[in-house]
């Protein structure tokens, strides 16, 4: 049996961004949303970098993902609906799926329409017994599940990469308290979450030799040139990525290499030398912070997967009653 394949479709405004670029750029440090790094050269760079030998992240959640398979999918039930944000080209859920043969349903949601019915289609195809109901919208924003139609024993989210680690922590508490309403409250949540470990480590993972991180970060550049006619001389700006100890968390910035002036629109922009623009964060937890983290949005961690070097984690979660800091 197949199931035709619809998409439930929230239609995202992807040019809704404007207004975000002016007023990251008009602040005293200046900055820039992480999110708009995938355009479709960044997709491309991103999964290039998932693939460098200093970029263990993937690697080492992919292995863990392996390792612990069958008691993550036994945690989640047989008969679950399971709901991914970001899915991307869904490939990491396939691990999940081989041991979901009864799932009632799989929710890949994503804001771009054609990867969707792209990564949908080939989902659907290797797993003909499956229904694939994808949601096309920007998963930080409002919008519902569709219903399966076999009814779901329980919802499971999957959230992988350590994509939670984009996003500030009171940012991240609001984000998993979303996903506890959209996704119900008796919505199990299994997440990649990436940790605190070894300085060097950390900085080779985010200036790699082949400099594709560098290639990666200047793309947003590239980005607003064309998108939003900006005029950033892409020569004058060089990536950086450091980790900042005290607020445990990777920071990668573009530095002005001179004095500089950037016009977008009507807005003139004055760059002095070494004056840099944050494009991204990305933290890093202990296990013990975030299951703090969790809790003061309503989950606890029942079970915790590790490497043997403890670099990475994958966490299953279930709902719990918020607790406050
Ligand atoms: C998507 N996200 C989890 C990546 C990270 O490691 O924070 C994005 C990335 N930035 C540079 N390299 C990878």
């Amino acid at each position: 049996m197949s199931h035709p394949i619809h998409v439930l479709d929230f239609h995202p405004d992807t040019h809704a961004w404007r207004q975000e670029v002016w007023e990251g750029l008009q602040k005293p440090q200046k900055e820039l949303p992480s999110k708009l790094f995938y355009d479709e050269r960044g997709s491309q760079l991103f999964e290039q970098i998932c693939e460098l030998p200093e970029y263990y992240p993937t690697r080492v959640e992919q292995a863990i993902m392996e390792t612990h398979v069958k008691e993550m999918t036994k945690l989640m039930g047989e008969e679950c609906l399971l709901i991914e944000y970001g899915s991307g080209s869904s490939q990491k859920t396939r691990t999940l799926l081989e041991h979901l043969p009864q799932a009632a349903g799989y929710v890949p949601i994503d804001i771009s329409k054609e990867h969707l019915q792209q990564s949908a289609a080939a989902i659907a195809a290797a797993y003909p017994d499956l229904e694939v109901l994808p949601v096309c919208a920007d998963y930080e924003s409002d919008f519902y599940l569709p219903k399966p139609s076999t009814q779901a024993a329980r919802h499971v989210t999957y959230y992988p990469g350590s994509t939670i680690g984009n996003f500030h922590p009171s940012e991240a508490i609001a984000f998993l308290r979303q996903i506890r309403n959209i996704c119900g409250l008796r919505s199990d949540l299994l997440i990649g979450v990436d940790l605190k470990k070894d300085k060097d480590i950390l900085h080779d993972a985010y200036n790699d030799r082949a400099g594709v991180t560098a290639d990666f970060n200047l793309n947003i550049l590239v980005r607003l040139n064309r998108e939003l006619g900006a005029d950033f001389a892409l020569e004058q700006f060089q990536h950086e990525a450091f980790y900042n100890e005290e607020a445990g968390r990777i920071e990668m910035h573009l530095v002005s290499l001179c004095e500089q002036t950037v016009r977008l629109d009507e807005h003139s922009f004055f760059f002095d030398a070494d004056e840099r623009i944050w494009t991204e964060s990305s933290y890093k937890y202990t296990l013990n912070e975030f299951a703090h983290l969790a809790e003061q949005a309503g989950f606890k961690p029942t079970k915790v997967w590790t490497d043997p070097e403890r670099l990475f984690s994958v966490q299953y979660l279930t709902p719990a009653p918020i607790r406050q800091p």
